[in-house]
């Protein structure tokens, strides 16, 4: 099989970079285009030296002209930005795989509230939710992906098959996430300073963020009942890394964990990226840098409330591993390629 041509689009940014580093060790992709506009002209590898020796391209910037340079491409750029270029892309036979949040909703109007006016609303009946384990078959098929926010990621995959399956009430879950800070991105923000963070702790948009209707959607679509989330994210002083913990209100006090533990291993049956954690409490340190999603469950007897723990990493899991994840799909490749290494012991 020849290789896959990829270009990505926003390669100097954390997801973008992140994109690079799986794709440089991907044995069916070769990289073609990498595109960026304050770094035009300047090789990749000048602008994170780790890629010195393993990538060896000029970044360029992205014109009308780029399209006819790869077969697949990522578009790792903020929201708003790919909705103006994904139809020409789609337009020219290209697959479109778009970490941002344009194509994730099935609503327009849900992304019109907590967004803003989309100008591809034509795109967004066949954009495929690009939560990998949950969306398989239509991935398959799928020529524009949406790739899931990361705190989505973390949250869905242990809920899906739980709520699917009525075990918990839909209307009390809690969920309450930590993440790193390479979740804000690359460019420059007070916020995300080394004083800012470092020896801080803080939860941020509380209530009020953005992937609060994004997993409410999905919830919703895949397991019928209307759920009606509470989520709080906070960050934490780590680069990389995000750990979910849920808490929602059995629907049976003879619920068992045995019983929660085996309902995700079903579903989750043959999914390389998912780990079911029976004896251990799920760590970010165990899935840095890889594509898992450790999902541990415990339950508060005392009160019926089940408490379940995810870890990914954002950059992987939340972002450019689910990314790959997706293109191999869409080619028929093994799911794994490329991700199948593992990450680090300290
Ligand atoms: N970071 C994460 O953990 C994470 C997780 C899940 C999803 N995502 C999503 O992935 C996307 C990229 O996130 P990121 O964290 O990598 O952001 P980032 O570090 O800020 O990178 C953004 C990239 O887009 C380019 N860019 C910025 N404004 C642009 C514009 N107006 N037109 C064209 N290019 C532009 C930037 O390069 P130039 O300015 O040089 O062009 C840069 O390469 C976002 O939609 C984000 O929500 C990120």
């Amino acid at each position: 099989m020849d290789k896959i041509k990829v270009g990505i689009v926003g390669a100097t940014g954390f997801a973008g970079a992140e994109l690079v580093r799986l794709l440089a060790g991907h044995k069916n992709a070769e990289i073609t285009v990498l595109t960026s506009r304050q770094y035009a002209g300047i090789n990749f590898n000048k602008i994170y030296p780790v890629m010195k020796g393993i990538i060896n391209i000029r970044c360029e910037e992205y014109n009308q002209r780029t399209a006819e340079k790869a077969d697949i491409f990522f578009l790792a750029l903020p929201h708003k930005i790919p909705m103006e270029i994904a139809p020409e892309l789609i337009a020219q036979g290209k697959k479109v795989i778009d970490l941002s949040a344009d194509f994730r909703f099935a609503d327009v109007n849900n992304y019109e509230k907590h967004y803003q006016k989309h100008k591809a609303k034509h795109l967004l009946k066949e954009a495929v939710y690009g939560l990998s384990e949950v969306y398989t078959n239509r991935i398959k098929k799928a020529r524009l992906i949406g790739v899931p926010g990361c705190y989505p990621t973390s949250a869905l995959l242990p809920l899906i098959p739980i709520l699917k399956s009525k075990l918990i009430k839909p209307e009390s879950i809690i969920i309450d996430s930590k993440s790193s800070v390479s979740g804000a991105g690359r460019s420059l923000s007070l916020t995300s300073m080394y004083c800012g963070v470092a020896e801080s702790f803080k939860a941020y948009k509380v209530a009020s963020h953005r992937h609060s209707p994004e997993i409410e959607e999905v919830l919703q679509k895949n397991t019928g009942c209307p759920a009606s989330i509470t989520f709080v994210p906070h960050l934490i002083p780590m680069s990389r890394g995000m750990e979910t913990t849920i808490y929602a209100k059995l629907t049976d006090d003879r619920i068992e964990e045995k019983h929660i533990l085996s309902n995700l291993s079903v579903y989750y049956k043959d999914r390389y990226f998912i780990r079911i954690c029976k004896d251990r409490i799920p760590d970010t340190l165990a899935v840095r840098g890889t594509n898992f999603c450790d999902i541990g469950v415990k339950i508060d007897k005392r009160n019926n409330r089940l408490i379940l723990l995810s870890v990914i990493d954002n950059l992987v899991k939340g972002a450019a591993g689910q990314a790959v994840q997706n293109m191999n799909i869409m080619f028929g490749l093994d799911e794994r390629t490329g991700l199948d290494k593992a990450g680090y012991a300290v």
